[in-house]
């Protein structure tokens, strides 16, 4: 049986929003779908969260449903012609007083009076994702009245980056915070929190997410210069965190593309030791908007997100405004498959020299450790509450199945996200505890992933449904009677 680790996150939309089509990437392999906020109503979110959960459960398969917060991405208004095309050396303004629809090829208006606060002479600000570049050559209390560096096409509501960010929004808009309720009536797993600064804007989006009843975990969106301006401001945001993802659209434009696959790498890798999920995102298959076929450099990007070790790609417009999102998520697939048989995806060197804080990270590291150096273990069997056992054990580079067996389904969608964990129904309080191990290897033996003879290692506590209880790991012959 040929496994894949890594996750897949597909955003869903106009191309991916029939029954049809989701049926086919759930078979696909779609493990996460994304409900991108920024476009659409709180009602067709609820029937696509919906339909996915339906057709999931049809596959007898767990997809995690995660909502995006839009955040504060600051946008220029409208043009009165929709749309300009501007050449290096123009003059061009952003007014906070102009009219917002009357754009023109000299001045746009801009809703967001702070952007002439947070500016100054000097300053480079990045237009549509830094396809059109300005450098502010005079700002009043209401302008910043700017040049073109880079020429360009430019539309109604692009996004304004500021080079090496600093822009002051705070992270959570009335919008923002009205979703977080409509994600919590919609019981999502994961709820993507926009340009979050530092912790602190972590903190509050899980006071919100708590206040709404929400039990979503939280993944702090990587995207400013600021977040990633020194390690402490990082680990503090990942700490925050329930999961990150390395956000490459505005984070690319913030610190300058040169910089990026260093930080994609640190990123990744602090998520990692600080027992965090991680989504690498943007861009993956950019070409399969129009293509069928992704390009080599889109094939090494992709395999290179999964030798970092990241848990999970990233589809955005691919499979949500796309020609080919099916054939998408079939190409993330294979390469990802393709980048695990690697070696460095395979053995792990890992926490060989820390210490272990908790009974049961310990375990969850005790049996990556015999996984990873018995040829005879063919899969890991985590009982589980809340998804945590399984997590920490996929935070080790392996090629052995993690099997994350819990009687919740939040836990069993969430789950879906960590590299190398697979679910499973199961609760062992609804049996005698002496047939726990035999039944829990029977579910493998059903599924085809173990056989009569191969050895299976699984991990408990001492009572049923106790969250942070693992005590004990047993190594178990497949065949032999169990107890
Ligand atoms: C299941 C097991 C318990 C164990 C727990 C760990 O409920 O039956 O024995 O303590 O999982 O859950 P956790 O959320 O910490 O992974």
């Amino acid at each position: 049986m040929t496994f894949r680790r890594t996750k897949i996150v597909a955003t869903l939309g106009p191309s991916s929003n029939s029954p049809e089509v989701l049926e086919q990437l759930i078979i696909a392999g779609l493990d996460v779908a994304r409900l991108n906020f920024s476009h659409g109503t709180p009602d067709e979110h609820k029937a696509r969260a919906k339909l996915v959960r339906e057709l999931a459960a049809k596959h007898g398969r767990h997809v995690a449903l995660l909502g995006d917060l839009q955040g504060p991405k600051i946008r220029i208004a409208k043009f009165a012609c929709k749309r300009i095309e501007l050449k290096v050396g123009d003059p061009f303004t952003f007014s906070t007083s102009h009219p917002l629809t009357e754009g023109t090829q000299e001045i746009v208006g801009i809703d967001y009076p702070d952007l002439v606060k947070d500016c100054g002479v000097g300053d480079e600000l990045l237009l549509d994702d830094g396809r059109v570049v300005m450098r502010v050559d005079t700002a009043t209390a209401d302008a910043l009245h700017c040049s073109v560096l880079i020429g360009g096409p430019l539309s109604d509501h692009k996004g304004i980056n500021r080079r090496g960010g600093g822009l002051t929004a705070p992270a959570l808009t009335e919008k923002d915070k009205a979703d977080i309720i409509h994600a919590a009536e919609m019981d999502l797993d994961y709820l993507a929190v926009s340009f979050p600064r530092d912790a602190s804007d972590m903190e509050y989006a899980r006071k919100l997410r708590d206040e709404s009843g929400g039990t979503a975990w939280l993944v702090a969106k990587i995207e400013r210069a600021e977040a990633v301006a020194d390690d402490e401001t990082l680990d503090g945001l990942i700490r925050a965190s329930d999961a990150v993802m390395v956000a490459r659209g505005d984070l690319g434009v913030e610190i300058g593309d040169a910089e990026l696959c260093g930080i994609q790498k640190k990123i990744i890798l602090h998520a990692r030791r600080h027992n965090k999920a991680v989504i690498t995102a943007t861009q993956m298959m950019e070409s399969m908007i129009q293509n069928p076929m992704p390009t080599r450099a889109e094939v090494s990007d992709v395999a290179n997100a999964v030798l970092d070790y990241t848990d999970a790609v990233m589809l955005s417009a691919e499979s949500a405004a796309g020609a080919y999102p099916l054939e998408a998520v079939q190409a993330m697939a294979r390469i990802c498959i393709g980048a695990e048989k690697h070696p460095t995806s395979k053995a792990s060197s890992h926490r060989m020299g820390t210490t272990f804080e908790r009974c049961d990270e310990s375990i969850a590291l005790a049996a990556m450790y015999t996984a990873n150096h018995f040829p005879g273990v063919k899969a890991i069997i985590a009982l589980t509450e809340s998804g945590y056992t399984p997590l920490i054990m996929s935070r080790i580079r392996s090629s052995v199945p993690i099997y994350a067996f819990s009687p919740h389904r939040a836990t069993q969608a969430r789950a879906a996200m960590f590299r190398g964990v697979y679910t499973v129904p199961f609760d062992p309080a609804a049996m005698p505890p002496e047939q726990v191990s035999q039944a829990a290897v029977d579910e493998l033996l059903k599924r085809g992933v173990v056989k009569p003879g191969d050895w299976v290692i699984l991990t408990k506590g001492d009572s049923y449904h106790t969250i942070g209880g693992t005590n004990g790991m047993k190594i178990l012959h497949v065949g032999e009677a169990l107890v």
